[in-house]
């Protein structure tokens, strides 16, 4: 864990330093229509991803951006670490020179995927990418995927908060222009609500696990135990209660400088449910009520976010 903490760090504050020399309309590029910030992706990195190679013992955490993806990956690295019989209180030293590479398969160089080919099983990797966007090796060999979900307002409130918060991503002089871009497909890796329809296609592809932001935060354990089951690791009840603690928002927000560096208090904002409503209009409420009603409350996956709870009350 030492070493990925220092090549997350490492890595986020030498793309901040990079994007601090560009404008704002220099921040972000269009790939196969949809946009990413250049600082930290690159066409040809996306290019040298479609080769990739993946395992079936690979773990991967799909999430749209500002879903809990960090929450989510301290759990996985931590049920990893006791399949390998690792212990969680004390960190281990033995491979501290050993190359790390930061953890969202799409970010990185292009030689980056060639460099994976030496790492041991399991490779833990995390994407924000749409499925078809994904290399298609990842599917043909059935690698376990958890797919984490968020609703649609907390999202949006987070991602602005994130733009404000962090030099790679546009930054937004109000939250009324933030909505409108979230709404029209100008946010970082694309529109939310066609990245939930793409991914209900895949749902129920027995290599595929979709857990909620808001189910996770009413009952951890439960969701816990269930994400080690999916991927076949077996816990202690005394396992499963340090998992718990050691991803609790509480304990993650106050070690987020050493896991996160300066930009700790940035990825560990609030870590609620329904924060939208200190920011939504009654106006944009609307709106986003029917794009969600018209694009994914059919759907599975839009069922399983329990829009009228979460979204409405
Ligand atoms: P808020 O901005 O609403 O606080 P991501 O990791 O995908 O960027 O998502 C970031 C969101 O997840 C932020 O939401 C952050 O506070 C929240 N988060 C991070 N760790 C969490 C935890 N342990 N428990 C609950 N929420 C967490």
């Amino acid at each position: 864990m030492e070493n990925s903490r220092k090549a997350f760090t490492d890595f986020v504050d030498k793309a901040v330093a990079a994007a601090s020399l560009l404008n704002r309309d220099e921040l972000m590029f269009s790939y196969k229509g949809i946009l990413y910030p250049v600082t930290i992706c690159s066409p040809e990195a996306f290019k040298a991803l479609e080769s990739f190679e993946a395992r079936s013992d690979d773990v991967i955490l799909a999430a749209y951006p500002k879903s809990g993806t960090n929450w989510l990956s301290q759990i996985l690295n931590d049920l990893i670490a006791i399949s390998q019989k690792k212990t969680l209180t004390k960190e281990s030293s033995g491979d501290a020179e050993k190359p790390q590479e930061f953890p969202y398969l799409e970010v990185g160089d292009p030689e980056k995927y060639e460099r994976m080919m030496k790492l041991p099983s399991p490779r833990f990797m995390v994407t924000h990418l749409r499925p078809e966007n994904l290399p298609t090796s990842i599917f043909k060999n059935k690698v376990k995927i958890l797919l984490l979900v968020r609703n649609p307002k907390d999202v949006a409130t987070s991602f602005f908060h994130f733009c404000n918060g962090i030099a790679t991503l546009p930054s937004y002089e109000t939250w009324d222009d933030f909505f409108t871009d979230f709404m029209s497909k100008k946010a970082a890796w694309g529109c939310y609500f066609e990245y939930l329809s793409e991914w209900n296609k895949y749902i129920d592809k027995e290599n595929i696990m979709t857990i909620t932001y808001e189910e996770l935060k009413e009952n951890p354990a439960l969701g816990v135990k269930n994400i080690a089951a999916f991927f076949g690791i077996t816990l202690t009840e005394e396992e499963l209660q340090l998992v718990v603690e050691r991803s609790s928002f509480q304990s993650m927000k106050k070690n987020s400088e050493k896991t996160h560096g300066s930009f700790g208090n940035v990825f560990f904002r609030k870590g609620g449910v329904r924060d939208w409503k200190n920011i939504f209009s009654e106006d944009q409420n609307e709106k986003m009520d029917k794009v969600f009603e018209e694009q994914v409350a059919g759907t599975k996956l839009g069922k399983k976010l329990k829009y009228d709870v979460y979204c409405k009350a």
